[in-house]
């Protein structure tokens, strides 16, 4: 495996950044959904170092749950606009108060497909928080509720973020530069 020292072009946000943030994000969903019953839904598995921090920084009583989806890519790192549901929610949403935690919306396809299939479960509120956003990315208009960063268009990994499902452990958002970076031949 290949030492992200060797294709790593800059770190666009350092852990500290990142934790300062997630702890603003944290206060303010704390206030918004003050005795309400907030329901976290985390899209695996690029989320799940936001989610565990988010929650964190969260004050009030909350749950959480997993789903995962599979993007029929035209690429690796582009997205078709259609997803496929690899594993379900654990328990239904009707009713409830969800608050979708995100790692990064680049085009919005992702996303917009999730929200539709969610919203036909009738949750009470359906709301959207993304780590990261590409905004000049975007082809689908889709509603974010809170964003962590907005970011250029660059690819980035870690924090959670993969590069072909490497690197997610690593405590930053970096930016790959493709032309060092060698993927591994499993
Ligand atoms: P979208 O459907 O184009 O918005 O793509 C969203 C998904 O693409 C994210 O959930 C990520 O899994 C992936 N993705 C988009 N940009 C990046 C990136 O820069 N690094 C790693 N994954 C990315
Ligand atoms: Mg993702």
């Amino acid at each position: 495996m290949q030492d992200y020292h060797e294709f790593l072009d800059e770190i666009l946000i350092d852990a500290t950044t990142l934790q300062e943030r997630i702890s603003e994000l944290g206060v303010e969903i704390s206030q918004d959904y003050k005795d309400k019953d907030l329901h976290l839904i985390c899209i695996l598995r690029g989320g799940i170092l936001f989610l565990t921090d988010l929650m964190r920084q969260i004050s009030i009583p909350h749950t959480i749950d997993f789903m995962a989806i599979s993007s029929y890519g035209v690429g690796d790192r582009e997205s078709s606009g259609q997803v496929r549901l690899t594993m379900d929610l654990r328990d239904p949403i009707k009713g409830r108060n969800v608050l979708l935690v995100e790692d990064i919306v680049d085009s919005g396809y992702t996303l917009a497909s999730v929200l539709g299939l969610l919203g036909t479960r009738k949750p009470a509120s359906l709301k959207v928080c993304t780590l990261l956003d590409k905004a000049e990315r975007r082809e689908t208009e889709v509603p974010i509720d809170y964003v962590g960063f907005v970011i250029p268009n660059k690819y980035v990994f870690g924090y959670g973020l993969d590069l072909d499902e490497f690197y997610r452990e690593l405590p930053f958002i970096g930016v790959v530069n493709e032309e060092k970076y060698t993927p591994p031949d499993h």
